[in-house]
């Protein structure tokens, strides 16, 4: 990301050779939307991942909600949804949050960047249509990643991880990836993990799930290498469990 954001800098900066400071008033880069699909009463923190560091004076940013009337998000912690700098803070999520979010960021060195996010609530029923990735492979021993959104959560929180095999709790587990050993047919489920978080002296939770499928142990004919599904399954893959 940060390769392609340098580039289109520089694309920037060399279409308007005449200076910087004409380019921003009159042009700010549209960035691709994010698309997350939340659980109401849950919570979610958002950084994109094109953000170079959300760490920025909160007036380097304006955040808001798009609609009929575009709706500025304040930086008042008492708020359900808040910012601090790049990021955006959704706490006991409503039915009504559904839709899209901008944020316009100027950088120091005057360049403007529009950060779009949709999201979609749903209720906890429907958590079987809301997987993340699945898992499937050929491994005896399979390796189920927490969702990396729910799991950066879980770091910048400092959360604790708990998981669940459909509605059933796993107890002791609660690591960033759960592993599954000698899975068999039986185990193929949705796998979800709840990160618990806290976040001015209250409890939040935020969660992903997966869906995990088990090949019939079968003869050779049958055994395929299906490659990583998604992003997050290959940029976890490298990660210890320990
Ligand atoms: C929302 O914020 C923008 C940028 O700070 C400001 O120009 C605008 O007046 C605000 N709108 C409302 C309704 O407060
Ligand atoms: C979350 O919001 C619902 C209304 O949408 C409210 O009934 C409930 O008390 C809120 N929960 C918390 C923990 O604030
Ligand atoms: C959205 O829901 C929240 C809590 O459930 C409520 O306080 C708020 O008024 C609602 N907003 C709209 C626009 O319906
Ligand atoms: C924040 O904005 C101010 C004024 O526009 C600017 O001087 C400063 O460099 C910006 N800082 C960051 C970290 O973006
Ligand atoms: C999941 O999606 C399917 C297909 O869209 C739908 O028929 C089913 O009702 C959904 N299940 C839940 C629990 O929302
Ligand atoms: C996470 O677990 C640790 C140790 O069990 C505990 O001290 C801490 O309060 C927990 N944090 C949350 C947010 O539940
Ligand atoms: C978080 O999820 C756990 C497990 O479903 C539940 O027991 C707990 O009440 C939830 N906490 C909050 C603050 O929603």
């Amino acid at each position: 990301m940060d390769a392609c954001r340098l580039f289109l800098s520089l694309l920037l900066m060399m279409s308007t050779p005449r200076g910087k400071s004409e380019a921003s008033k009159s042009s700010c880069l549209n960035l691709d939307q994010d698309f997350y699909r939340l659980i109401k009463g849950e919570a979610f923190y958002y950084v994109s991942y094109a953000m170079d560091d959300p760490k920025m004076p909160d007036e380097n940013i304006t955040w808001y909600k798009n609609g009929p009337e575009i709706k500025n998000i304040t930086t008042d912690e008492t708020h359900r949804i808040h910012y601090h700098g790049g990021a955006l803070l959704f706490l006991n999520i409503s039915a009504n949050d559904s839709g899209t979010y901008t944020g316009r960021h100027i950088t120091p060195s005057g360049e403007c960047f529009y950060y779009h996010l949709k999201i979609e609530v749903f209720n906890e029923i429907s958590r079987e249509n809301l997987t993340y990735g699945s898992i499937k492979n050929s491994d005896q021993n399979k390796k189920i990643p927490c969702p990396q959104q729910i799991e950066d959560i879980c770091t910048t929180f400092n959360g604790n991880f708990t998981w669940f095999k459909g509605a059933n709790l796993l107890p002791g587990h609660h690591e960033a990836i759960l592993l599954v050993e000698n899975a068999e047919k039986d185990d193929e489920d949705i796998y979800t993990c709840i990160c618990t978080w806290t976040h001015n002296h209250k409890l939040y939770n935020s969660s992903g799930s997966r869906k995990l499928f088990v090949e019939e142990k079968a003869s050779y004919r049958n055994v395929e290498i299906t490659s990583p599904t998604s992003k997050e399954q290959l940029v976890d893959k490298g990660k210890k469990t320990s």
